[in-house]
């Protein structure tokens, strides 16, 4: 696959992780990853209500700085229940001052703690990623995915990270963190929305 103009996009995320997984799909499609890390941007202001206006904030900025393209993703957890929280503040839900460090931990002991009494434990995982052309691109790409399931009463698993011992993938019965990383990265909010965004790369 070679996408004209996209020779190179800046990362708009200081997460290895992450950029180790966007370097992997993109490999063979002449598109370079670079981390924002590289040209000295720092991480973005998240002051949205919104996944996709924190995403293209993230990206708008990080294009800004740098001159090339950006990309940048924004996800969390939505609980019927609790009307779409913890949503945008998933990674700090259980942070009561700015300062306070952000802990997986903590933030799944609060959220069973909120459902304690609920009966409805419907949840889904979100993931929004944008790519900007350029920092005032008036036509970003976007694409989305959502991965249902249900809060569960305990957690189970030792894989993942943040909610996973908690949301249950009802089809195949196990959290997820008792998926294995490839079978996750098939059905999950990032994987889907990494393909639907490779598909429409494919098309530009
Ligand atoms: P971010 O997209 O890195 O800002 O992630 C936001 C937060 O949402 C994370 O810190 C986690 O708490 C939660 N989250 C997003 N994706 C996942 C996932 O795949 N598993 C578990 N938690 C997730």
């Amino acid at each position: 696959m070679q996408v004209s103009g996209l020779q190179k996009i800046v990362f708009a995320s200081g997460n290895q992780g992450k950029l180790r997984e966007m370097q992997h799909l993109l490999q063979g499609s002449g598109i370079e990853v670079l981390a924002q890390s590289a040209f000295n941007v720092p991480e973005a202001d998240e002051p949205y209500s919104t996944f996709i206006e924190n995403a293209l904030a993230k990206a708008r900025h990080a294009s800004q700085l740098t001159g090339l393209p950006s990309l940048a993703d924004d996800s969390g957890i939505c609980v019927d229940a609790l009307e779409g929280l913890p949503g945008v503040h998933s990674a700090r839900y259980a942070c009561e001052t700015p300062d306070d460090q952000k802990s997986d931990h903590a933030n799944n002991t609060k959220l069973l703690k909120a459902l304690a009494n609920e009966t409805n434990r419907q949840a889904h995982y979100y993931c929004v990623m944008v790519l900007v052309k350029y920092a005032q691109d008036p036509q970003p790409l976007i694409a989305e995915g959502i991965w249902h399931g249900e809060i569960l009463t305990a957690a189970r698993g030792n894989e993942g990270f943040g909610y996973d011992p908690i949301f249950l993938d009802v089809a195949s019965g196990k959290t997820g963190a008792e998926l294995n990383i490839e079978v996750k990265n098939k059905i999950s909010h990032r994987g889907l929305a990494l393909q639907q965004l490779l598909n429409k790369i494919k098309l530009l």
